[in-house]
């Protein structure tokens, strides 16, 4: 069986608080909403690769614990193929505590528990299905060495890559720069990785010069109400690709969204200019922001305009 989208990475149980604001050291405050959804930014972005119609697989760690059994069933909800999807009793199924203001901003803690023992051995078993698909996705949430590995066995094969350093880490091993086909981040990671402030624009039109010049193949790096900027190697300019206004009740996991979306682009328009890609998946990641929680907000094929297409 062949996978055209694999996503090697990290499975969260997201417990979400919708409160007015997001409480200071020390404080408790009142919020008016909780409830729990799946989440983790490898498990959003395979599933919004699929919702579009990727034939998607995921390479994970869950806990053999109530919500690792829960977010496999998920997965099958969502037609991602789960024979790569370990559960381990040697750890809980990760977690992340998720605050979430009136202006859909949010803030997170993750645990990441079982994420953290997705390793050697399950990569191997998923390398014969690894070299035969079109597009790897790798994030940071799992063992760093973990998603360099998988990075490292695309390259070799031939398989295109998105890389996605979130959440970041300062001294990232310089190999992620040239494994990576699409190194894609967004504002406050570009921050981290490269020392000089993004706001906009034109800084991140910097910021992604000093990625590409680590050896990325291109660059993405999203900017939320801004849109994204992209930058490919042949090309000295950086195309600035504005976002849509679009009423904001939670922006958790909209990055994902637009990172699954791309996959699903790669895989399915590998001759589509990447701008047009990012485009589209600005339109996607759009939708995710106008509902609360992160795969709970995201579209499938049929609720999207047929032009995406
Ligand atoms: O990117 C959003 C995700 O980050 C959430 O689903 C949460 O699980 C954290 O990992
Ligand atoms: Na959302």
């Amino acid at each position: 069986e062949a996978f055209d989208v694999m996503v090697v990475g990290s499975c969260m149980t997201d417990l979400v608080s919708q409160a007015p604001r997001l409480p200071k050291a020390g404080e408790t405050i009142h919020g008016h909403k909780f409830f729990i959804g799946f989440g983790g930014k490898g498990a959003n972005q395979c599933i919004q690769a699929a919702r579009l119609g990727a034939k998607a697989t995921m390479v994970c760690k869950v806990g053999k614990d109530f919500f690792g059994d829960n977010y496999i069933q998920n997965f099958k909800d969502n037609a991602v193929h789960t024979g790569f999807a370990g559960q381990t009793s040697d750890a809980a199924t990760g977690a992340a505590s998720i605050i979430v203001n009136d202006a859909g901003e949010n803030a997170i803690v993750i645990v990441a528990g079982a994420n953290m023992l997705l390793g050697r051995e399950e990569l191997q078993d998923a390398r014969p299905a690894l070299s035969r698909a079109k597009v790897l996705v790798c994030q940071l949430e799992i063992s760093p060495q973990s998603s360099l590995q998988a990075l490292r066995m695309a390259r070799e094969n031939n398989v295109k890559t998105i890389f996605n350093p979130a959440p970041a880490i300062a001294d990232l091993d310089p190999d992620f720069y040239r494994f990576s086909d699409v190194f894609c981040c967004n504002e406050t990671e570009a921050e981290l990785l490269t020392g000089a402030a993004v706001a906009d624009a034109e800084d991140a039109h910097r910021a992604g010069q000093e990625l590409m010049r680590r050896g990325c193949g291109s660059v993405i790096i999203t900017l939320g109400p801004q849109g994204c900027v992209v930058l490919k190697a042949q090309e000295l300019s950086s195309q600035h690709i504005p976002a849509s206004p679009a009423t904001v009740v939670d922006t958790t996991g909209a990055g994902d969204s637009f990172i699954g979306a791309l996959a699903f682009y790669i895989a399915y328009y590998p001759t589509m200019p990447l701008e047009e890609m990012a485009r589209r998946a600005n339109q996607v990641a759009a939708v995710s922001v106008q509902a609360a929680g992160t795969q709970t907000s995201y579209p499938y094929k049929k609720d999207l305009p047929a032009e995406l297409f």
